[in-house]
């Protein structure tokens, strides 16, 4: 592999100078430090450490060794800020979007997509392995490509001069005025332009808030945060706003509540060919074919039959609907009134899908109620399933499908099940954050058969 060209320069366009800001606890080291970077952090900061303090460094790769200053406290160490690499690693890439640095949606374009899912992939069997199970089966990673994400939540500001629209960054409140943006669906970054000049339109100096954009498969949902209601004038730029973007729907959240100020079009989103209504702000896969990837993952890890199947933290239905289309009775739980009052009204008579609104944190579905089901499929959030995962261990049916945002959190759930006498079957890696360090996967579990609990 050549390496790329030696940046021992100053990295600046990446690493636009932050400022450092006040904090207790004072740096007494030297201004400047070089230390070989050893690995990279859960935010896809390169760790490294000097007089056994720990340093997280943005744009730094595992086996660089980096020139670095101090830019600020964080958790137990610090965060450093690049000034040159002085060995570049064959893994670096260039990055392909100028906004890759001060734009904090994505950390890791500096690295080689091939690296990037090997990275991923060790986090899984790292995770695993650190609560004492084997290391497990892990698939090669199934990676979304860039330009899929249909959902995204821009800040907007307004200055003296212009309204900023973009992403914060990292680890600062600092707004990137995004321009160009590889990451989200072209349909969705078509109306950045748009919603600026809106913005400009409709706010004054000092104005701020966020821009939450949902593409559908009947066109864009655009949530606008603002702590005041909207006058009549702005009303009516609103809906001109939304005519000219052909949105299907667009809100106004203030004082907590999602106000629809136009519809266009009912914004739905198709579940295995049922059109499920989209409440604002709802959870939603974040691309289309990552959501495919997981069902995908999910049926093949359930066996071929119509049993009864249990999908908990179900949402709208990304599951649900797949799996009663395969013939299967499903009952579908989730928290969120919103999601779930969603998909109840997508179920077409005679479809076999019943709903509970639930808080499976406090509440988990256990005892006799598991009995009726011959396969549970949970999806919770970064947290995970503790209570969910005890109440399954010992009533859990045959077949459990964890689907998991965060591999710390599915490993502890797992240890839960497999000390429970589950076996863990192979684990499938889902990249939808690609440039992110966010990992995704799916993973089964079988109940072993009481015999083979005491080999
Ligand atoms: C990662 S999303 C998965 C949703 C769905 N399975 C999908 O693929 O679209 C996690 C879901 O967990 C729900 N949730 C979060 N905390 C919960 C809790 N304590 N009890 C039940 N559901 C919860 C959220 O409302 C959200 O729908």
């Amino acid at each position: 592999m050549t390496p790329p060209p030696n940046r021992t320069r100053s990295s600046t366009r990446r690493s636009r100078r932050a400022t450092p800001s006040p904090s207790r606890v004072q740096w007494t080291g030297p201004d400047r430090v070089r230390v070989p970077v050893t690995d990279l952090g859960a935010h896809g900061h390169g760790l490294a450490r000097h007089d056994g303090q720990p340093l997280y460094i943005p744009d730094a790769l595992p086996g660089e060794t980096v020139e670095v200053r101090i830019v600020d406290r964080v958790g137990d160490g610090w965060r450093a800020e690049v000034l040159s690499h002085l060995d570049p690693s064959p893994d670096r890439v260039e990055p392909v979007c100028p906004h890759f640095g001060p734009c904090g949606g994505c950390t890791l374009q500096h690295l080689r997509p091939a690296a990037q899912a090997a990275w991923k992939r060790q986090q899984i069997i790292d995770a695993v392995t650190k609560r004492g199970l084997p290391v497990p089966d892990v698939d090669p990673v199934v990676a979304i490509p860039p330009g899929h994400r249909r959902r995204c939540t821009l800040g907007w500001r307004r200055t003296a001069r212009a309204v900023l629209l973009g992403f914060h960054g990292q680890d600062s409140h600092r707004l990137e005025d995004v321009h160009t943006c590889p990451m989200v669906a072209s349909d969705l970054f078509v109306l950045f332009a748009s919603l600026r000049a809106l913005l400009e339109d409709i706010t004054g100096a000092g104005d701020a808030g966020q821009a939450i954009l949902t593409l559908t498969d009947t066109g864009a949902d655009c949530t606008l945060t603002l702590d005041r209601p909207p006058t009549l004038a702005i009303r009516e730029r609103l809906a001109a706003f939304a005519e000219d973007a052909d949105l299907a729907r667009l809100g106004w959240l203030s004082n907590g509540t999602v106000e629809p100020v136009v519809e266009r079009r009912p914004p739905t989103v198709l579940m295995a060919g049922t059109p499920v209504r989209l409440p604002p702000l709802a959870f939603l896969q974040p691309s289309r074919e990552g959501a495919e990837a997981i069902i995908e993952a999910v049926r093949a890890r359930l066996p071929a039959s119509d049993g009864a199947a249990l999908d908990l933290y179900a949402g709208m239905g990304t599951v649900t609907f797949p799996l009663a289309a395969e013939g299967r009775a499903v009952h579908a739980v989730d928290e969120n009134a919103d999601s779930i009052a969603a998909l109840s009204a997508a179920v077409a008579p005679g479809q076999p899908i019943t709903t509970a609104v639930r808080n499976l944190d406090s509440d988990p579905v256990g005892g006799a109620a598991l009995h009726a089901f011959e396969a549970v499929v949970f999806d919770p959030p970064r947290a995970g399933a503790r209570a969910q995962a005890t109440a399954l261990a010992s009533d859990g049916p045959p077949h459990i499908v964890a689907v998991s945002c965060r591999p710390a959190t599915f490993a502890r759930d797992a240890r839960i099940l497999v000390d429970a006498g589950y076996a863990l079957g192979r684990i499938t890696t889902i990249d939808q954050f690609p440039w992110a360090a966010h990992v995704e996967l799916v993973a089964g579990f079988e109940r072993r058969p009481a015999a083979a609990l005491s080999d």
